[in-house]
């Protein structure tokens, strides 16, 4: 086990060498192509490489690939032990899903998809997934949490429901790593947190009964922290490239592939605490209870040169009465601060209702940096609430 291990470290650490070394010779091959975004927090507003996390999701997919028959290799030699095909198609159909999810990340990026294709893609990208699920495994029941027990007894078998919720699972991380975005930095920086919490999870769960399925998840997590490393160092302040949603997808499938084939689905959700109350806080904007403006990262304040909270306008009298009621809650909770947005008008503005906005009005201005760094800082601290 351990020599595999060592071998997959290896091949990882050759993979992120070969993308420090390749990502500047694709800048400006990217900016040729038009495959390219405007800095919107640089006072020069610089044009910056796109996608460039097709790059790095390519290396991790050759790696995995180059690394395919060693966890096999003892089959190959010793032919009376037979060889195991259930796990074999497990790995293939975990990395076809991430593949999958690259290709249509990437066309995000070139095409724009709407809001709906993005929900749907990785539903479909999990599919094959699924499938394996289903053939090998297909335990669909769940432990309730003590709590609820006197409610729900032990346990649950959600039979088809189960394999709503994975499929869930998939369109969740996607898209929650891709909405807590838009500070240089954060969309590798907070998926490199995420691989290197999940490998020390990993790794202690090494000497438990379901050692088997914690290796699995290294073998995929131990390339993705190397390769997202290497693809930092590009993207962190001031950024030279912009991952873009193939980056976003890539990462969150990749979790996901790892959470659903490795059954620690539930525990894999406590590494992205940020990132859900992100997503739950979002949910009036995203399903436009509330106007959701095209960006809603934090805006630079030319004088000072630190990021403020951005906002999006409204009239009192648009708003629904759902709508009216959550921004009310939300005020009376401090979580955005609504002012006037002319005066004697009838035109308002809250904050948006994002985290780093969240941040920002909780803590002050900031520069972008410090506010990249403080919101991984601020994930790692999560976990430790929770240990
Ligand atoms: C999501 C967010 C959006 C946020 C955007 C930026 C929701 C519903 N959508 O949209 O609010 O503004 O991500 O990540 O929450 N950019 C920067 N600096 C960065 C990163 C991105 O200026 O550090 C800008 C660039 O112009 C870049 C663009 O954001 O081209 C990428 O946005 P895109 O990934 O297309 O936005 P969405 O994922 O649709
Ligand atoms: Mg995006």
């Amino acid at each position: 086990m351990w020599t595999i291990l060592a071998v997959n470290v290896i091949l990882s650490i050759g993979g992120s060498l070969v993308i420090l070394n390749v990502v500047p010779k694709f800048r400006d091959m990217f900016v040729k192509a038009h495959l390219s975004g405007v800095d919107l927090n640089k006072k020069n507003r610089p044009e910056i490489p796109e996608a460039a996390g097709v790059i790095s999701s390519c290396i991790f997919l050759i790696v995995m690939f180059i690394f395919i028959p060693f966890p096999f290799s003892k089959h190959f030699f010793n032919k009376e032990w037979g060889f195991p095909h259930q796990e074999f198609v497990q790995f293939i159909a975990a990395l076809l899903s991430i593949c999958c999810m690259v290709l249509l990340g990437f066309a995000d990026d070139v095409l724009n998809l709407k809001w709906r294709h993005k929900l749907l893609l990785p539903t479909v990208a999990s599919l094959p997934l699924l499938m394996v699920y289903y053939t090998n495994f297909n335990s669909t029941t769940i432990i309730i949490p003590k709590p609820l027990r006197f409610l729900l007894g032990h346990d649950l078998d959600l039979s088809a429901l189960y394999y709503v919720y994975m499929g869930m699972l998939a369109v969740f991380c996607t898209n929650a790593i891709n909405i807590y975005a838009g500070v240089n930095g954060l969309e590798v920086g907070q998926s490199a947190v995420i691989a290197g919490s999940l490998i020390l999870f990993n790794i202690i769960e090494l000497n438990g009964d379901c050692w088997s399925n914690h290796l699995f998840s290294l073998y995929f997590m131990i390339p993705f922290f190397f390769t997202s490393l290497s693809l930092y160092q590009f993207n962190k302040y001031p950024a030279r490239v912009f991952v873009g949603d193939t980056f976003c997808y890539f990462s969150g499938m990749t979790v996901a592939v790892v959470a659903i084939l490795g059954h620690f689905s539930k525990t894999a959700l406590l590494f992205f605490i940020p990132q859900i109350a992100n997503f739950v806080f979002s949910l009036p904007q995203l399903f436009h209870l509330l106007p959701c403006p095209r960006h809603r990262l934090p805006r630079l304040n030319q004088k000072t040169g630190y990021l403020d909270p951005s906002v999006f306008q409204f009239k009192e009298k648009s708003l629904s009465t759902l709508g009216r009621l959550v921004l009310k809650i939300y005020q009376l909770l401090g979580l955005v601060k609504v002012e006037n947005a002319e005066k004697d008008g009838e035109l308002s503005q809250s904050t948006n209702c994002t985290l780093i906005n969240l941040a920002l009005k909780l803590t002050g201005p900031k520069h972008e940096k410090t506010l990249a760094v403080s919101l991984m800082i601020l994930q790692v601290f999560s976990y430790l609430s929770i240990l």
